[in-house]
């Protein structure tokens, strides 16, 4: 049987696939489909300083081969999940990687800094896509600049490895992934959602409440392997890939264009295991192809790539 086993950025995984931010909640709602130990790591849905609502209905709708979203953030705050979430969490037996926002970078900071040090916390996953306030509602995710603040803000505040996640919204990924690796993170997550927006042409309004949303799913996929392919080439820091992966054969797309892990977002919402089916999945392509190791296969389609491949588990 391969070896799916890996180290990421000192984070020891069993497997390398995990759970998109936002699409697994704090993996309660699937303890009943599957054990969240089986999967590589879980990632949980944001988390700001103060507890947020999210935007008013509608805020999902369903595209062509994917979905657009508008959830604003909704969730219970930091403290509000380290009392009630993380607990549950942390009796799974399985890596949890916090995902962090926030509308400044003292807020990151101070999320950071509140889990530092946290059993059952494993690395923190900093979204980059949020509307920077301090420069007039911006993502810091465009700007090279913006990303090095979170990201050095955030490393000053807490020991936790670092993943920063970046956003396709922009012309040319690599200076921002760079940006991110020189600010001291620990490997770069992508890709978020993309920009767009559905038209109900009965009402003549968009569907969603606040008009654009962010488009997920097997759409973007094709765009996804790409961004992973040129930042693998670019940084020497592990990349995780995600953006419309169902199967296995998804992943692998991934992981050869210079991935060392995945992660499962949307596809969750139509089959609640269909992580763990790639995860299986890998493990068959893996014995039929005569991989011994998971790990030998990150960039092998990808002559670019410098990437640092991942550990090996056995040898930590
Ligand atoms: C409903 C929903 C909520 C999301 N919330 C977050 C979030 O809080 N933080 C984040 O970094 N990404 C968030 N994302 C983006 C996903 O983590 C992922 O990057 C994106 O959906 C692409 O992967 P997929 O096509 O497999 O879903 C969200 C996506 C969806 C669909």
């Amino acid at each position: 049987m391969a070896d799916l086993g890996l180290t990421i950025a000192g984070v020891a995984l069993k497997n390398p696939v995990m759970t998109a931010s936002g699409t697994f909640g704090y993996g309660r709602e699937y303890g009943c489909f599957f054990p969240l130990n089986r999967l590589g790591a879980v990632v949980t849905k944001g988390i700001t300083l103060e507890p947020r609502a999210g935007n008013p209905g509608p805020r999902v709708v369903e595209t062509p081969a994917g979905m657009l979203n508008s959830i604003g953030l909704q969730n219970p705050g930091v403290d509000g999940f380290i009392a009630d979430e993380l607990p549950s969490m942390r009796e799974a037996g399985v890596p949890v990687i916090v995902n962090v926002s926030g509308h400044s970078p003292a807020e990151y900071g101070e999320v950071a800094a509140r889990l530092d040090g946290l059993e059952g916390v494993s690395a923190l996953e900093i979204n980059v896509s949020c509307p920077n306030v301090d420069q007039g509602g911006m993502a810091f995710g465009v700007d090279p600049r913006s990303v090095a603040e979170v990201v050095a803000g955030c490393r000053r505040r807490t020991r936790l490895p670092l993943i920063t996640k970046l956003t396709p919204n922009v012309t040319s990924l690599a200076p921002v992934a760079r940006a991110a690796v020189e600010a001291g993170t620990d490997a770069v997550s992508l890709i978020n959602t993309l920009v767009g927006m559905v038209i109900d042409v009965v009402s003549r309004r968009p569907v969603l409440a606040r008009g654009a949303g962010g488009l997920s799913g097997p759409a973007i996929r094709p765009v996804a392997v790409r961004a992973v392919y040129e930042v693998a080439a670019a940084i020497e820091v592990p990349v995780i890939g995600l953006g419309g992966i169902v199967t296995a054969e998804d992943a692998l797309q991934f992981i050869m264009a210079g991935a060392s892990a995945v992660a499962v977002g949307t596809a969750l919402f139509a089959d609640p295991l269909a992580a763990c089916r790639v995860v299986e999945g890998l493990a068959a392509w893996c014995d039929g192809q005569g991989v011994s190791w998971i790990g030998e296969i990150v960039g092998a389609a990808n002559p670019a790539f410098r990437g640092r491949r991942p550990g090996r588990m056995t040898e930590c």
